[in-house]
C-alpha cells in the first residue's frame, strides 16, 4: 500500500482528480478508514461528537494530542491531519508553533489544520518555516461560533464573500497545501477552487472543491439527531449498535450468554 504524501494531495488536485477526507479519532476507525480515504482529519469536532460539548471550544491541546496519537495507531497510508484547538494558535505565532509542533512531535501529526485567513497568516508562514504543513479552514469556523451567532451559511453577502476569497488568498500565501471551505454557498466555493492553485476541501460547500470532508459519526449515523442539510447519512449504525447491546443485555439476564464456547474449563487443553 503506497503511502499518502502531501505531493499527493497537491498532484491530485493538477490531475483533476477528487481527495476524500474524514474524520477519526481512534484506533479502531482509523484502521478502517485508512485504506479508503487520502486524509484522515482528527479533529476538533471530538469536541461535540465524543465529549459531548455545545462547541468545540472547550477542547484542549492534550485532547488532540491523545486523540491523534489514537488515529495514528490505526493509520498506515493515508495522510494524518490535526486540528488546532481554541487558543492553541490564536495567542502568538510562537505559541502556535510549538503547539503544531506538539501534535508532530507527540500525535504523529503530519500537517496541521487551523482555522482564520488573514488573521493567522503569520501564524502559517512561521509553522510553514519550520516545515509544518499546514491546512487553512475558512468560511463557517466553529471556533468563531460567538461572532457567527451560531453555526450559520456565511458568505451570503456581496461583502462577507469578498472577505472569505480575502482569506483563502491569504492562506494560499502563506504557504499552506490545502485549505477546508466550510459552510458557504456552492459558487463562492468553486470560484475559489478556481482561483487557488492549493486544493480545496469542501463540507457544506457544494461539488464544485477539489475534495470533499465529513465528520464520521455524521456519515455513519452514530448521533441520529444531527442531521444538517449538507450531510448525508451513509449508514445507520445507532440503531444497530442499540440493538446489538440489547440483546447482549438480554442474553446476560436470561442467564444464555456466557455459553459453553464462550468459557474456560479446567479440563481444557
Ligand atoms: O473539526 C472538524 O472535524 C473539522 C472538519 C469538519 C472540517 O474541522
Amino acid at each position: 500500500m503506497k503511502k499518502v504524501t502531501l505531493l499527493d494531495i497537491k498532484r491530485m488536485k493538477q490531475e483533476g482528480r477528487k481527495i476524500v477526507m474524514i474524520t477519526a479519532y481512534d484506533y479502531p476507525f482509523a484502521k478502517i478508514f485508512d485504506p479508503i480515504v487520502e486524509i484522515i482529519l482528527v479533529g476538533d469536532s471530538l469536541g461535540t461528537v465524543l465529549y459531548g460539548y455545545d462547541t468545540t471550544l472547550p477542547v484542549t491541546m492534550e485532547d488532540m494530542i491523545r486523540h491523534t496519537k489514537a488515529a495514528e495507531a490505526g493509520r498506515e497510508r493515508s495522510f494524518l491531519v490535526s486540528d488546532m484547538p481554541f487558543m492553541s494558535f490564536q495567542v502568538s505565532p510562537s505559541a502556535a508553533v510549538e503547539n503544531a509542533c506538539r501534535l508532530v512531535k507527540e500525535g504523529g501529526a503530519e500537517a496541521v489544520k487551523l482555522e482564520g485567513g488573514v488573521s493567522v497568516f503569520e501564524t502559517i508562514v512561521k509553522m510553514t518555516s519550520f516545515d509544518i504543513p499546514v491546512m487553512g479552514h475558512v468560511g463557517l469556523t466553529p471556533q468563531s461560533i460567538h461572532r457567527m451567532g451560531g453555526y450559520r451559511i456565511q458568505g451570503k453577502e456581496k461583502e462577507a464573500r469578498s472577505k472569505i476569497i480575502e482569506d483563502a488568498r491569504a492562506v494560499e500565501e502563506a504557504g499552506a497545501f490545502s485549505i477546508v471551505l466550510e459552510g458557504i454557498p456552492a459558487e463562492l466555493a468553486s470560484e475559489i477552487t478556481k482561483e487557488l492553485s492549493i486544493p480545496t476541501i469542501g463540507i457544506g460547500a457544494g461539488s464544485g472543491c477539489d475534495g470533499q470532508v465529513l465528520v464520521m459519526h455524521d456519515i455513519l449515523g452514530l448521533l441520529p439527531d444531527f442531521k444538517p442539510k449538507f450531510v448525508k447519512r451513509y449508514a445507520e449504525l445507532a440503531p444497530l449498535v442499540e440493538q446489538a447491546v440489547r440483546e447482549f443485555a438480554e442474553e446476560v439476564r436470561k442467564g444464555d450468554f456466557p455459553g459453553t464456547e464462550h468459557t474456560f474449563y479446567l479440563t481444557e487443553n
